[in-house]
């Protein structure tokens, strides 16, 4: 069973979703990097929402985010995540889950420095996931941010910051006519991958 999987995939789940997001990155216009995050939080409560990957290599897929956030406080609690991709165009689905780690202030600072001016004030001002009275006070906030930055350039909040899901499970799905989809599963034992097939 191993082996058909391996022969027809490969033996490393990460290239396959490399080979699928190169795919999806021709055909899937808005967004190839858009992927759903589910977290448990202090209650034991689930919680997901889209955030976009911002990197994927053998360490594990990276996204970023205020490390105030609901999403980061459920993430501290239990650094466990799930992640989804589903891409419309290619009838295709990877669901990932794993450990997950906080990733370095050096990586954090160059992805900051990155981002368009307005998203660097944005991250000053958004206090994420806290209520906030309407969307005036938003836009004061960012105004604020842009007065206080003015001709300077915008240093990376300490509560703006990114995680990175270090994968040992990576499942695919692929459509098929008549809902006789394909789908198979990778799950990691120390550093080596085996594979089985799943009921679709
Ligand atoms: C396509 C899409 C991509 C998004 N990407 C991010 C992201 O990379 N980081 C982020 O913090 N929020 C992102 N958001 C907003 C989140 O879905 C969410 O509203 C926000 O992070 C607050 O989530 P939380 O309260 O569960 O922490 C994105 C939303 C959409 C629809």
């Amino acid at each position: 069973m191993v082996d058909n999987i391996f022969k027809e995939y490969g033996n490393n789940p990460a290239l396959l979703f490399h080979k699928w997001h190169a795919e999806a990155e021709k055909s899937e216009i808005n967004d190839p990097n858009a992927m759903a995050l589910a977290t448990v939080d202090k209650e034991g409560r689930p919680g997901v929402r889209m955030v976009l990957l911002k990197g994927a290599d053998e360490n594990g897929f990276t996204f970023y985010t205020n490390l105030e956030s609901a999403k980061a406080e459920a993430l501290q609690k239990h650094p466990y995540a799930a992640l989804n991709f589903h891409w419309k165009s290619l009838e295709k689905q990877i669901r990932i889950s794993g450990p997950v780690v906080k990733t370095t202030d050096e990586e954090n600072d160059k992805y900051f420095a990155s981002r368009s001016r307005a998203s660097r004030l944005g991250a000053w001002a958004s206090n994420q996931s806290r209520p906030c009275e309407d969307y005036s006070t938003f836009e004061k906030l960012v105004a604020k941010a842009e007065k206080k930055f003015a001709g300077q350039q915008i240093p990376r909040p300490e509560h703006w910051g990114g995680f990175r899901v270090m994968p040992e499970r990576m499942e695919f799905w692929i459509g098929h006519p008549d809902r006789l989809h394909k789908r198979f599963v990778y799950t990691k034992q120390d550093k080596d991958w085996t594979a089985h097939w799943l009921f679709p």
